[in-house]
């Protein structure tokens, strides 16, 4: 018993240190460790064995056992590193690990979000309002007689029971004040639909942020200094405003917003179209019969009102030529904006 127990040994370290690949190694395990294996089967007949040679055979099938596993636990650890070290060839561990891109704010976001912070920190809180509207919030109450132009079905995209996609975000002039007692200061930006061509400047569906403040003491030059602070903040501060004369019906006076050209600086270039300015909003002093519609006594309360289109800052902050770059999720475009 006990020449064959190291006739076992032997033969058990050897396939196992001469094992060249994992199989190889499992296989010699199975064969002389395995429950069926070589060793157990010695084992099996040690109680065969006569008394006094018994002691020892048990003794050295445990040293024959601890041997192989030994054996069998440092083989195959080499096989492990061998493994890993297979797996890591060519990878330099000094190399800064590769980001994985978490996607973008795109540049529409990203005005939007700029325009907001700047009027909350002239005190203007950040609202949204529904994109479907009724005549009343769209048109009537903001002043627009339903046989404006503007309320035609050729301008704009009527629903069933004369709902309409909003067609600016002015309705949230009213549903504010309607809302909230003055002093009221918001800035709304949200999603607006016109039956406009598709083409370099026009988007049927487009983004507007939308400004109303009302107060017992808002005059002109509040308004004026407030929208010049804007542009200044926003565009930089050697960019001139200009205040140019303009119709509105919820708005009087009304004014459209111009920023001097940052391409020319008013000289007159290609992107100004020669002009030297650009447009940036439709503004004004809120109407008195707004205020009537919702409620407030026009001869308390005074107020000022802007929308710009976001897209269209956007293109004349990053000199983009065709607005519907802005809308077309060409990644190629728009990884130049995410940081
Ligand atoms: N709602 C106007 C438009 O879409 C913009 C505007 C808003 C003008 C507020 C004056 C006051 O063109």
């Amino acid at each position: 018993m006990l020449d064959e127990l190291r006739e076992i040994e032997r033969q058990g370290l050897s396939a196992i240190e001469g094992a060249a690949e994992a199989e190889t190694l499992e296989a010699a395990r199975i064969q002389f460790l395995g429950r069926n294996g070589a060793l157990a089967d010695a084992i099996g007949r040690i109680g065969a064995v006569s008394i006094e040679e018994r002691p020892a055979a048990g003794k050295l099938a445990n040293q024959v056992k601890q041997r192989l596993h030994g054996a069998f636990d440092e083989k195959q650890s080499a096989f492990d590193r061998l493994a890993t070290e297979e797996e890591g060839a060519g990878i330099d561990p000094t190399l800064p690990g590769r980001a994985a891109w978490r996607g973008g704010v795109h540049p529409v976001t990203a005005v939007i979000d700029e325009i907001c912070d700047i009027f909350r920190e002239l005190g203007f809180s950040r609202v949204r309002g529904p994109e479907v509207e009724t005549e009343r919030y769209n048109f009537t109450a903001l002043n627009i007689p339903l046989d404006h132009p503007a309320a035609d079905e050729h301008d704009s995209f009527y629903l069933e029971n004369r709902h309409v996609l909003r067609t600016h975000t002015s309705p949230m002039q009213i549903r504010t004040m309607e809302t909230f007692q003055p002093p009221v200061r918001v800035v709304v930006p949200g999603m607006c639909y016109r039956r406009d061509p598709y083409d370099r400047s026009h988007a049927p569906a487009f983004e507007q942020i939308e400004g109303l403040a009302v107060d017992e003491t808002i005059d002109f030059i509040e308004f004026r200094s407030s929208i010049q602070y804007f542009v200044r903040r926003f565009f930089g501060p050697g960019r001139r405003t200009r205040f140019r004369p303009s119709y509105f019906p919820f708005t009087e006076p009304s004014a459209e917003v111009d920023v001097s050209c940052g391409i020319c600086d008013g000289s007159g270039c290609p992107t100004c179209k020669e002009t030297g300015w650009l447009e940036i909003m439709g503004s004004g002093m809120v109407h008195p019969a707004v205020f009537r519609a919702v409620g407030y006594d026009p001869e308390r309360y005074t107020g000022y009102a802007f929308g710009m289109g976001s897209g269209r800052i956007a293109m004349v902050r990053h000199g983009i030529p065709d607005i519907r770059l802005l809308y077309e999720g060409d990644m190629a475009f728009l990884s130049q904006f995410s940081t």
